[in-house]
C-alpha cells in the first residue's frame, strides 16, 4: 500500500469508527471544517489533557488560562496581525487552482534535496559499513551541486520575501519551472497577499457596530493578560503562561483532511524571559518540546527540526518540529523566540506599562517570550498516522489496529460478556461499575467475541475484558492486549491495580 492509499484508508476509517466527519455533512459539507465524533472527542479531550499535564501540571512555574475568542480589535493591529497576516497566493490560469507561493517553492526546494538524499543513499548501499556520508555530502559533485542549487534559490526566496518583493517570488516560480501539479502548465497570475483573518462585527447596525476578528492564534489572549498573571499569580521570571483554544484562519489552499483547518484548535504556550537569555530558552524549549513528541512514541525518524528561512515579524529565531504525514515531513510544532515584540506593541496601541520588575537585578522590563504552539488537530491526525496498521494475522485474517498510545486511548477497557444469558452481561456491568470511576469503559454483548475484539482492536481499545462461565464460578475473567492479542486470566479484583499501571496518563508523563 502507498502512502496516497494509507491516507484515504486513514480517513475512511476515522469516519466509519466516530472519529471525524465532514462539517455540516447532510448539506455537502463546509470546505477545510470538521466535526469530531464521540471516539474522536475522547482521544482529543486525551490529548490536550496529555499536553496541559505535562506543561501546567509538571512545571510549578507555568500557569494556564482560558482567554475568550473576541478581543479588542486593536489587539489585531497591534500584534501585526491585520497589517502583516498574509499569505502570498497565485494562480494557475488553466486549472484555476490557487496555491501559495512559498509552499511552491518550498515543496520544490524539498525535491532538490531529496535528490541529494537519494545519491547518499545509492553510495551508502554501494560502499556498505566504511561508508562517511559527511565527507561524501561535502565532496560528491552531483551531491555539492544539488545543494548549492537549493540553496541559491533559498537564498533568492528569502531575499524577495523580506523585501515583500512579490513580483520577484513568482519570478523564482517561472525561473524554477515549477508547474501546477493539476494543469502541468506555467501559466501562473501574480502572486497577491491575502489576510487570513476572519472578521465579523460587534453590536446591532443602529448602533455602532464594530468589526472584530475571530483570533487567528490563541496567544494574544496571553500577551493581553501578562501582568494579570504575573500580579495575582506572584509569578517570577522565568515563568510560562499556557492556554489551549480554538483559533480560525481563513485558508485558501485548505487541504489534506485536517491538517490544514479553517477554525482548528492550538495549544500554545508563552514563556516569560529575562532578555538575553532567550536563546538559551529557545534552545530548552526546542529540546522538552522534541523530548514530548518522543514520549508519544513515534520513530526517531518520524520527527525532525527545520529551522524557518523568512521569520515572522514578531521572531529572532523559529523553527519547526515536523512530523512525517503521509503525504511528507510537514510542521506539527512551531518554536519561536518572539522578543518582546508583543507586549511592546501592546504597550505602545494600549498606553499601558506591561513590564516586569526583577527583583534580583532590580530593575524594570519588557520580557522576552519564547512560545511552544503545536495545533491539536494536527497532533490528533500525527497519532492517528502512527497508530494506524493493516496486520495480517497467522491464521490469514487481517484486523485494523490503532495502536494509541495507551492513556490516550479513546476506549480504556472493554468488558464483553461472551454471551448474553445466564447474568453474564450483569457481571460485565459490575465490572463496568467498578472500573468506570478510573477510566472511560465500554461494555457490549452483541456479535461473536472475535467481532467485537475486532471493533475495539478498531478504535485503539488497550485491553478487553472478557467475562464467561468460569468467571460466575471463580471470579476470573479474560484479559486481552490490543497490541500483541495476548489473553491471560487474571482475579477481578486484580484487574483495577493491573490496568491502572498502564492505562494511567503518568506512564507518558514520565517519559517527557
Ligand atoms: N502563535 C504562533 C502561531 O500561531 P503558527 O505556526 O501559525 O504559529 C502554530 O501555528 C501551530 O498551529 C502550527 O504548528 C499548526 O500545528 C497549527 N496550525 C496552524 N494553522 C493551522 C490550520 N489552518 N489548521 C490546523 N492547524 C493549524
Amino acid at each position: 500500500m502507498n502512502q496516497e492509499e494509507l491516507f484515504k484508508n486513514i480517513i475512511s476509517h476515522s469516519k466509519e469508527y466516530g472519529f471525524i466527519f465532514q462539517s455540516s455533512e447532510i448539506y455537502d459539507g463546509l470546505s477545510a471544517v470538521y466535526d469530531y465524533g464521540q471516539m474522536g472527542a475522547e482521544l482529543k479531550k486525551n490529548l490536550r489533557d496529555f499536553w496541559w499535564k505535562s506543561m501546567v501540571q509538571m512545571h510549578q512555574n507555568i500557569v494556564g488560562i482560558d482567554a475568550a475568542i473576541f478581543m479588542h480589535p486593536t489587539t489585531w493591529k497591534a500584534s501585526g496581525h491585520v497589517d502583516a497576516f498574509n499569505d502570498p497566493l497565485i494562480d494557475n490560469k488553466d486549472s484555476k487552482k490557487r496555491y501559495r507561493a512559498d509552499v511552491l517553492i518550498e515543496e520544490h526546494l524539498a525535491k532538490i534535496m531529496a535528490k541529494a538524499d537519494k545519491e547518499v543513499e545509492k553510495a551508502k548501499t554501494r560502499f556498505g559499513e566504511a561508508f562517511d556520508e559527511a565527507l561524501y555530502r561535502k565532496t560528491n559533485p552531483r551531491v555539492t551541486e544539488y545543494v548549492a542549487k537549493a540553496e541559491a534559490i533559498e537564498n533568492r526566496f528569502k531575499h524577495a520575501l523580506e523585501a515583500n518583493n512579490l513580483e520577484e517570488v513568482r519570478q523564482i516560480i517561472i525561473d524554477c519551472e515549477i508547474v501546477c501539479p493539476v494543469s502541468g502548465t506555467k501559466n501562473w497570475t501574480e502572486v497577491r497577499q491575502f489576510n487570513l483573518m476572519f472578521s465579523t462585527s460587534m453590536g446591532s447596525v443602529s448602533e455602532e457596530a464594530s468589526t472584530i476578528y475571530l483570533r487567528p492564534e490563541t496567544a494574544q489572549g496571553i500577551f493581553v493578560n501578562f501582568l494579570n498573571v504575573q500580579k495575582t499569580g506572584r509569578m517570577k521570571i522565568p515563568f510560562g503562561i499556557a492556554q489551549t483554544g480554538k483559533a480560525f484562519r481563513n485558508e485558501i489552499v485548505a487541504r489534506q483532511f485536517i491538517f490544514r483547518m479553517r477554525e482548528f484548535e492550538q495549544m500554545e504556550m508563552q514563556f516569560f524571559v529575562r532578555p538575553g537569555t532567550e536563546m538559551e530558552w529557545y534552545n530548552y524549549w526546542k529540546e522538552t518540546r522534541m523530548k514530548w513528541h518522543r514520549a508519544l512514541g513515534f520513530g526517531e525518524n518520524k520527527q525532525k527540526f527545520h529551522d524557518h528561512i523568512k521569520l515572522a515579524h514578531y521572531a529572532n529565531a523559529a523553527c519547526d518540529i515536523e512530523f512525517a504525514f503521509p503525504f511528507g515531513f510537514k510542521e506539527l510544532e512551531g518554536i519561536h523566540s518572539r522578543t518582546d515584540y508583543d507586549l511592546k506593541k501592546h504597550e505602545e496601541y494600549s498606553g499601558k506599562k506591561l513590564q516586569y520588575f526583577d527583583p534580583e537585578l532590580n530593575q524594570g522590563y519588557v520580557p522576552y517570550v519564547v512560545e511552544t504552539s503545536i495545533g491539536l488537530d494536527r497532533l490528533f491526525l500525527a497519532v492517528l498516522s502512527e497508530s494506524y496498521k493493516e496486520e495480517t494475522l497467522e491464521d490469514g485474517s487481517s484486523r485494523v489496529v490503532l495502536s494509541i498510545p495507551f492513556p490516550l486511548a479513546p476506549v480504556k477497557v472493554a468488558v464483553l460478556p461472551l454471551v448474553n444469558k445466564d447474568g453474564l452481561a450483569e457481571k460485565a456491568e459490575e465490572i463496568v461499575d467498578m472500573l468506570k470511576y478510573d477510566f472511560r469503559v465500554s461494555t457490549e454483548a452483541k456479535d461473536a467475541i472475535g467481532k467485537r475484539y475486532r471493533r475495539n482492536d478498531a478504535i485503539g481499545t488497550p485491553y478487553c475484558v472478557t467475562v464467561d462461565y468460569d468467571t460466575m464460578a471463580d471470579g476470573t475473567v479474560t484479559l486481552r492486549h490490543r497490541d500483541t492479542m495476548a489473553q491471560e486470566r487474571v482475579k477481578i479484583d486484580d484487574l483495577r491495580q493491573i490496568l491502572l499501571k498502564d492505562l494511567h496518563m503518568s506512564t507518558l508523563l514520565k517519559k517527557c
